[in-house]
Formats: C-alpha cells, sequence, structure tokens
C-alpha cells in the first residue's frame, strides 16, 4: 500500500482515538504486527506552534513506534501549514487533516453554492499544507452532515485535486454520531469520486471479515481501524494474516490478553510516569475486561488504581475470582463467554445486534 512517497508494509490503519492513541497504546499494538501506519490523537496546530507542553506529549513518539501520522486540526491556512511544515522536520512520516464534518448542512436555499463556498476554502488551506511539505497529506472525514447532505465524495475530490495522498472516510454522517449502521455504499462513492489516491474506509471494523467486507463491498485501498482495536489489539495482525490467507486465527485467551494489558500499562507508567500512567489507565484497563467475560470485580478496583504495585494485586484476587467461572480445562463456562463481536454493516437483517461499540464521551463534530 503506497501513501504519497511512503510504501506501508500492510493497508491497515490505526485510527486517531483522542485520549487514547497515545504512545504507549501504538506500542502495544505495533508489537502484536499486522498495522501498517498508526495515527496520533488530534493535535491543535497552534498549541504545536507554541510548543504548549500538552501537545508536545500528543506527537511524542520512538524509533519502534514507526511510520507515524499526526493528526491535526484547526482553521487558520497557516498555522496548519506552518504545525505540518514543523511535523515534517521532526521525522514525522505523514500529517492528516482532521476536517470532521466541515462542510455544513446545505438545504436551505442558496445552500448548494455556500457549499462550494466552503470547499474552496478547504482545498485552499489543504493545498497551502501540500505545498510546504514533501511528506504525504492525507484528510479524515465523514460522509457529511446527513442521509441529504452527503459532501464526502465532492469534498474528497477538491481535496485530491490539490494533492492529498489519501482520504480516510467513516461511513457515517454526522447527524448518525456513532450509532446506526456504517454506509458501506457511502463510502463506495467516496472510492468512486476520486481518481487515483486510495480511499480507506473506517467506521465499526471488529473482525478480520468485516474489514473483508468492508474492502470487497466499497472498493477502498485499505481500512482503518479505531475501537476496535481497544477490544482487541490483536486485530491488526489477525486481520492482515485473514487478507492474505482466508485463515481465521483464534482469538487471544485470558493469559495473552492480559499479558498484553500488563504490557500496556507498564509502557503507560515509561511514558507519562507510575502516577499519571496508571490514572490514565483507569479507562483503558475496563476495554481489556470485556473480553474477559465477567470481570465486575476487577473492573471496580482497576477504576481506582493509583500504582503498578496494585495493579498486580487487583490482577491477582481476579484471577482468584473468576475461577468460579470457568470449567475444568480454566476455559470461560459457555455461558460466561462473551457474545462475537460483528460489525454494525455484517449484522443478520432482523437478528440482535451486539449493540454499538460505546463511545466516551467528547466532541463528535470532530470525529
Ligand atoms: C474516544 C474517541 C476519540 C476519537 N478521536 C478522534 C480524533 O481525535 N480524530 C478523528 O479524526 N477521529 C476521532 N475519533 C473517530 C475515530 O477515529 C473513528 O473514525 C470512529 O471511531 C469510527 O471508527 P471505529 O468504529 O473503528 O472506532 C474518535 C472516536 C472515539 C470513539
Amino acid at each position: 500500500m503506497r501513501l504519497g512517497p511512503l510504501t506501508l508494509t500492510s493497508n491497515l490503519f490505526l485510527s486517531p482515538l483522542a485520549g487514547y492513541t497515545n504512545l504507549p497504546f501504538r506500542l502495544t499494538v505495533r508489537e502484536l504486527g499486522g498495522l501498517g501506519l498508526a495515527t496520533t490523537d488530534l493535535v491543535n496546530a497552534r498549541s504545536l506552534l507554541e510548543k504548549r507542553d500538552k501537545a508536545l506529549k500528543l506527537i511524542e513518539t520512538a524509533p519502534a513506534d514507526q511510520p507515524l501520522a499526526v493528526q491535526l486540526f484547526g482553521a487558520k491556512p497557516e498555522e496548519m501549514r506552518d504545525a505540518a511544515v514543523f511535523l515534517q522536520s521532526l521525522g514525522i512520516a505523514s500529517v492528516d487533516i482532521n476536517m470532521g464534518c466541515p462542510v455544513r448542512k446545505v438545504c436551505r436555499v442558496g445552500g448548494g453554492s455556500a457549499m462550494m463556498t466552503e470547499l474552496e476554502k478547504t482545498a485552499g488551506l489543504v493545498r497551502g499544507m501540500v505545498e510546504a511539505v514533501k511528506i504525504p497529506v492525507t484528510a479524515k472525514m465523514r460522509l457529511g452532515w446527513d442521509d441529504q447532505n452527503l459532501t464526502a465524495p465532492d469534498l474528497a475530490r477538491a481535496l485530491e485535486d490539490v494533492g492529498v495522498a489519501a482520504i480516510f472516510i467513516h461511513g457515517r454522517t454526522r447527524e448518525q454520531g456513532f450509532g446506526g449502521t456504517v454506509n458501506l455504499a457511502g463510502i463506495r462513492a467516496v472510492v468512486a469520486a476520486v481518481k487515483s489516491i486510495p480511499v480507506v474506509g473506517n467506521g465499526d471494523v471488529t473482525t478480520p471479515e468485516a474489514a473483508r467486507r468492508m474492502l470487497d463491498d466499497t472498493g477502498c485501498a485499505g481500512v482503518s481501524i479505531g475501537r476496535g482495536a481497544f477490544y482487541n489489539p490483536w486485530i491488526f495482525r489477525h486481520t492482515l494474516h485473514y487478507l492474505q490467507t482466508g485463515e481465521l486465527l483464534l482469538e487471544p485467551g485470558f493469559e495473552e490478553r492480559t499479558r498484553v494489558m500488563v504490557r500496556h500499562l507498564d509502557l503507560m507508567v515509561e511514558v507519562f510516569g507510575e502516577e499519571h500512567g496508571c490514572r490514565m489507565f483507569r479507562k483503558v484497563a475496563p476495554w481489556y475486561a470485556k473480553r474477559f467475560g465477567p470481570a465486575n470485580e476487577f473492573n471496580k478496583h482497576v477504576v481506582l488504581l493509583s500504582s503498578r504495585a496494585e495493579f498486580d494485586r487487583i490482577l491477582e484476587q481476579y484471577r482468584a475470582w473468576r475461577v468460579q467461572f470457568l470449567d475444568e480445562h480454566g476455559e470461560l463456562k459457555p455461558r460466561f463467554r462473551p457474545a462475537p463481536m460483528v460489525a454494525s454493516f455484517m449484522a443478520e437483517p432482523g437478528a440482535p445486534s451486539y449493540g454499538h461499540i460505546p463511545v466516551p464521551k467528547g466532541p463528535v463534530e470532530v470525529w
């Protein structure tokens, strides 16, 4: 898979997830394999230019964290351009622009032309960035405001014309938020709208089969995975293997899940210090626990985590408590096993979906 001048080892991407896609998480996922490119949380271009601690921490990286894209947001063309130049000077592989849903609802009279004006403005900002750097500049967007205003194909084409290297498209409208079904036809429309750049599909890919379906049904060149990687940081390795061989690898068992969870925590402590790292891990550990089977006993304590040693105690106590749910082989008894993951666009009509992936609070308008 190529992204402008960059050649990636796979067509699988880690989506930006503000508050989560920090260096420890990216390293954890990369160690498991299969990932082509990871992206940081979104970073405010102006804060970055002002060298604010928070922004610099968001772009903190390491030799094993390559290739890395930084996602920028901002409305001022000069700031976005200068931030891209700064990132290039640091050796960042690629710059992604957070478009959220930049084109407003256009149903009012004269809306069509208002939309064109916005498109031109956005294209102008992106052109300024593309012309200022050699590294690829990509854009991430939703399908549009609502089903009556699916503006992504027009925007994607306009951005291709000014030189973006790829489009990342979350197959939902802004009105949908994170609910409802990912619209594969909407992603396909974006693929059809561009001439030659890769379009990367995104939304609800929680299994290797869902990635296959998105690629097949939309013609997209790659798949970007966000929340699915929380439940399952192995998803990139398993998906790449499935795409290459057609073989589904077994879901990791409890021991492997806890091994990776502990590795993730150790990296959090290394990068953020023990106190802050443990505090941040309070919201990360319950994601791992969603695939443990019954886990109240674990979650209750881990959400108060404050030291590394305490984590070992919590895990040890949880192991002892969890025994009651296991059979003689040490496997979860069938009735306690978590339901298989099913992407919204893979659910049988009428079948109870496994629900939606929970969405932590945050500014959906920019996601
Ligand atoms: C907690 C959270 C934070 C997110 N932060 C960002 C962000 O910083 N930038 C962005 O473009 N999208 C962001 N998103 C959207 C994701 O990148 C992705 O488009 C969306 O979650 C759908 O993909 P998924 O179903 O694989 O998670 C965020 C989503 C969530 C749930």
